[in-house]
């Protein structure tokens, strides 16, 4: 494999089975509090190809009306998002290397088909905390670029239980997932892909 930019931390198997289980279960805890949802682009409306939900004080969501933002409810059922799991917390401690705690967890549950497009994560007001983002189920292309829009990129596979941190002069990388390679994993009984973002949003005070 490539190097990895400067700010880019990659934990191959940072969850081993036993812990990718116990998450699944604590993450299918929180979408029955907080079932998921299909997130739509701004002003076009477009459906994003992944669904999504939270646990943290806030949540990343969006809208055709009100675009990308943070909230403390959902959206769907307007009740708070449930608690950051204890293990997702604990991750953060181990290797976010900021003193603050994650305020944001985002869940995103992508299909054999779903893909995500390059992008960049800023939307918080708080760069000096990285991203902190896990993998669980099947394996997926990530890419990562530049931190402007049309720059050189490059491609790794993450597996169930891996965990890629974007700081530093990373934290503002495009990345995007190209594809899902079906059937990789047997953590997740229907297939797909679970990604977990976790995110400090507002600046320390
Ligand atoms: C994201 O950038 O929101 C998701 C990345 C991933 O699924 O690994
Ligand atoms: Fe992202």
């Amino acid at each position: 494999m490539t190097e990895l930019p400067e700010g880019i931390s990659f934990h191959p198997d940072y969850f081993d089975r036993s812990a990718q289980d116990a998450l699944v279960e604590a993450i299918r805890a929180v979408v029955r509090e907080a079932p998921l949802f299909v997130p739509k682009m701004p002003r076009t409306g477009k459906p994003m190809q992944v669904r999504m939900s939270n646990c943290g004080k806030l949540g990343w969501v969006t809208d055709k009306e009100n675009g990308y933002r943070y909230q403390p409810t959902h959206p769907k059922t307007g009740r708070p998002w449930p608690p950051i799991p204890a293990p997702l917390q604990k991750l953060w401690k181990d290797v976010a290397a900021f003193d603050g705690s994650p305020e944001a967890c985002l869940i995103n549950y992508y299909v054999d088909t779903a893909k995500m497009g390059l992008h960049q994560d800023r939307d918080e007001e708080e760069f000096s905390a990285p991203v902190v983002s896990v993998s669980l189920g099947d394996d997926c292309l990530f890419r990562i670029g530049g931190t402007k829009r049309g720059g050189k990129t490059q491609s790794i596979r993450l597996r169930s239980g891996d965990v890629i941190v974007l700081g530093g002069a990373s934290r503002l990388r495009y990345h995007g997932v190209d594809r899902i390679y079906p059937a990789t994993s047997t953590l997740l009984s229907d297939g797909g892909r679970i990604n977990l973002t976790l995110r400090r949003v507002s600046a320390k005070g």
